[in-house]
């Protein structure tokens, strides 16, 4: 049966709402989350009450536990069972509720006057559109407008409440208290394409690279020469696909694209064209017009979305690529009295996507926020839906961030508890183990870690702080895949920093590639890009291509990275040993011999990948 969101099942159990005066809950209601607004969120005001939220319900899944050890066994490449992902019943087998935690809930939510709701296929989440008025009834709570410092608004809550016994049954209810808005990781877009070097840069000795790698800007051929990824022949067209995701009405512009891969991957040309565009929730589809002049003008949005498509279709041509936009959270505009929706956009999607019996086996997100504007238990949640996506057999790749351990100067670099210590900021999804985290890389011989000082660029003009994202997250404890090498670097940093991270956290980036400068077409005009969004699509693109390798002959792709990565895969990376992370007025983390949290093991070397990944199924099949 295949599913989309359109079509999960909207169950009006209305008919069955015992008429009089309802019980409100059969036990009274207590505190179920607290969580501080982020420093540079401000509440202005109550929320209108006729403003509607698309409130998604996380019920207690009844044995994630069983899901982790099966998602362990098949990515542990010294298993027997390594690379036999599971089907989507089998996975939402795992996950589903008990039938009392869905009976304790349905029972609250129509006596609550709910009778309207959509489930997920593995009914482990519930959705239900309500206005604010009665979502703050429900919860026992108060919705405000919150406004970042940038101008964008949430409609959110610092607190909220359950009736007692249901505490154990539901996990999280979004959107309530989560800030994360998802937003790309991309650093600045710089309108001058001619090749520039900065004074104290040495072009590579090897001539192989220095013919096709300049320090600005640096094109898909470079890559292809870099990562041993040309020539590579695919031998599955057709079989290993690639997606990258959409947010904030991000959504690639397919003129822009195929101007690009014109110049710099001809043959894909007509890709541009014909790649496919899924929408979520209203997502704006991939665009066939020019940008309009009010586009083009306005906001720095669609740039991410270009930049996504234009770098994965140029590595990975012919492999079909698809481009998921979600849609939801649009700006809140706090004094139009219009109802305006109110989503939480990442779940939206990965919901979306676990429906699918067809998922691409490489997705790339260039998309997070600070792991403290997300509650505990939500990141928690989203984290277990990607560990669901693993046990598919999907490869879920992060950008890092761009911001080092946290902006430059510090400013934002405190707790969010009440507390307001000093400290590094992780990121997240970037932190959740079952993803594969990104980091950023420049020059050639020898890379180094990406990281520009706020300076002029090559447009003569000045441009902000930009480091490859990096650190240990508070919320997800050090996986033991992580136990040889991790421990190992933070005893190497004797102290240095102690307080300001969680020495038993789990420690990021995994890997990482090239990530400032790329060549780039917005408004068909020539121009370059950086940030790890760039070295995400860049990474994705790679592990797509070892699919490729691998389908063709005979042997599953690499599904959830980590497990093999740490343990062998490693072996096919390039380390990068230079570098600091800086940030949060530091010089952050060092890179260092081996793995560190600024670069992981380095950058990808195709062709021992492929031999290294063939060579652990051949072990098993
Ligand atoms: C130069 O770089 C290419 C591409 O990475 C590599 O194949 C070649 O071995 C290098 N040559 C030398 C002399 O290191
Ligand atoms: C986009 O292109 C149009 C037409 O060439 C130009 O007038 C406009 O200034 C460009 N906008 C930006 C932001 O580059
Ligand atoms: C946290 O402390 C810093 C440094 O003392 C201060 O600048 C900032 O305003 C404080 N933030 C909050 C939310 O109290």
């Amino acid at each position: 049966m295949k599913f989309d969101i359109s079509l999960l099942c909207s169950v009006a159990v209305g008919a069955q709402v015992v008429l009089g005066t309802p019980i409100r809950s059969r036990t009274p209601y207590n505190v179920k989350e607290t969580h501080t607004a982020p420093s540079k969120w401000t509440k202005l005001g109550r929320a209108p009450s006729q403003h509607k939220l698309h409130l998604k319900i996380g019920l207690k899944q009844n044995n994630f536990e069983e899901l982790s050890r099966h998602l362990n066994e098949v990515s542990n490449p010294d298993h027997g069972r390594y690379g036999q992902h599971l089907s989507v019943d089998e996975v939402n087998d795992f996950v589903k509720p008990t039938d009392e935690t869905l009976d304790l809930t349905h029972e609250w939510l129509l006596s609550n006057g709910v009778s309207e709701m959509s489930y997920s296929p593995a009914k482990d989440w519930i959705n239900i559109l309500l206005d604010v008025g009665s979502a703050e009834a429900l919860l026992d709570t108060e919705y405000s407008v919150y406004r970042h410092e940038d101008g964008t608004a949430l409609v959110r809550t610092s607190k909220w409440s359950l009736p007692s016994h249901l505490h154990e049954h539901i996990d999280t209810i979004q959107p309530t208290t989560s800030f994360m808005r998802s937003v790309p990781k991309k650093s600045d877009w710089i309108q001058f394409s001619q090749p520039w070097t900065p004074p104290d840069y040495k072009p590579p000795t090897n001539e192989t690279i220095s013919k096709v790698c300049q320090f600005f800007p640096v094109t898909i051929e470079c890559f292809q020469t870099l990562y041993a990824t040309k020539g590579y022949q695919q031998k599955a067209p057709g079989i290993a696909k690639i997606a990258f995701n959409n947010f904030l009405n991000q959504t690639p512009i397919r003129p822009d694209i195929e101007a690009f891969l014109k110049h710099y991957r001809p043959e894909a040309a007509d890709s541009a064209n014909t790649f496919k565009s899924i929408e979520i929730d209203n997502g704006p589809a991939a665009q066939s017009e020019p940008l309009t002049l009010e586009q083009a003008a306005g906001d720095d949005f669609v740039r991410e979305a270009n930049l996504d498509a234009q770098t994965i279709l140029g590595m990975t041509y012919p492999q079909p690529v698809y481009s998921y936009s979600t849609g939801g959270s649009p700006p809140f505009i706090p004094d139009l009295n219009a109802p305006t929706n109110t989503n939480e956009p990442y779940l939206e999607w990965v919901n979306f996507v676990m429906a699918q019996h067809d998922i691409p086996q490489v997705i790339s997100t260039s998309y997070g926020d600070d792991e403290q504007t997300v509650p505990e238990a939500y990141a928690r949640r989203v984290c277990q839906q990607f560990a669901r996506l693993g046990a598919r057999g999907v490869s879920l790749l992060v950008s890092s961030g761009d911001d080092g351990v946290g902006d430059e100067d510090g400013s934002s670099c405190y707790t969010n508890d009440g507390k307001n210590k000093t400290t590094f900021l992780p990121s997240f999804p970037a932190s959740c183990p079952y993803v594969t985290s990104v980091g950023a890389t420049q020059q050639f011989e020898p890379e180094v870690s990406a990281y520009r000082a706020p300076g002029l660029g090559p447009d003569g003009l000045k441009h902000g702080f930009y480091a490859s994202g990096s650190g240990f997250s508070y919320y997800f404890d050090r996986p033991d895949w992580q136990d040889d090498v991790v421990p190992a670097y933070v005893k190497s940093l004797k102290g240095k920093y102690d307080g300001l991270y969680n020495k038993g956290g789990r420690g990021y980036p995994d890997i990482s590639a090239q990530g400032l400068y790329f060549a780039f077409v917005f408004n068909l005009t020539e121009s370059s890009i950086s940030g790890t969004s760039a070295s995400c699509p860049l990474m994705s693109s790679v592990v797509s291509l070892v699919n490729d390798a691998l389908i063709s002959s005979g042997k599953p792709t690499m599904g959830w990275l980590n497990p093999w990565l740490y343990k062998k895969g490693y072996k096919a990376f390039t380390d990068v040993t230079i570098g600091d992370s800086y940030g949060c007025g530091t010089k952050g983390f060092p890179v260092a011999k081996g793995w560190d949290p600024v670069t992981g093991f380095g950058t990808p070397i195709f062709p021992e990948m492929v031999r290294l990944a063939k060579g652990d199924h051949d072990g098993h099949h």
